[in-house]
């Protein structure tokens, strides 16, 4: 498929030394969206190491995503200016509306959340991104309204 061909355009790019592995990841990701499990064995070749490796590079940085991203990705800060001003409330109402926790994805999958620490937004807290947005005092409901905007 063309992911492939572009995967392969991207790994011939970087040649096989080791220290070329992440910057290749990178690239892979910007290229393709996400490192599904079953591109593992050849990047693994590439850089003569074994797949137990680059999977344990691929999860340890939460920057990769082994699938295509939700049509809407949320992330709700729980740093501490956040969480006293009521990011806890938040984060409750986001799972019963999405139902599902952190670092999972709405029933339908259309929706995904995570967490992150400080978006900047302290004074404003609590704050929030939907895509790449950053929204600072979010309530419940402007949760709701955004969410829906974006779903429409
Ligand atoms: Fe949430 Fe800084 S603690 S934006």
């Amino acid at each position: 498929a063309a992911a492939d061909t572009v995967a392969a355009a991207v790994l011939a790019r970087h040649d096989g030394r080791q220290d070329q592995l992440l910057p290749a990841l990178h690239a892979l990701q910007d290229a393709i969206g996400f490192i599904a499990p079953a591109r593992v064995p050849a990047i693994a070749r590439h850089f003569n190491l074994s797949r137990a490796e680059v999977h344990g590079v691929l999860t340890f940085y939460h920057h990769f995503r082994a699938e295509a991203p939700a049509r809407c990705r949320v992330t709700l800060c729980r740093a501490e200016a956040c969480r006293s001003m009521g990011a806890d409330r938040l984060l409750a109402h986001a799972q019963r509306t999405l139902g599902c926790d952190l670092h999972g994805r709405s029933a339908d999958g259309s929706v995904s959340l995570d967490p992150v620490y400080c978006l900047g937004q302290c004074a404003n807290a609590p704050a929030m991104t939907l895509d790449d947005a950053v929204f600072a005092r979010v309530t419940p409901a402007r949760f709701d309204a955004l969410l829906a905007h974006a779903l429409e």
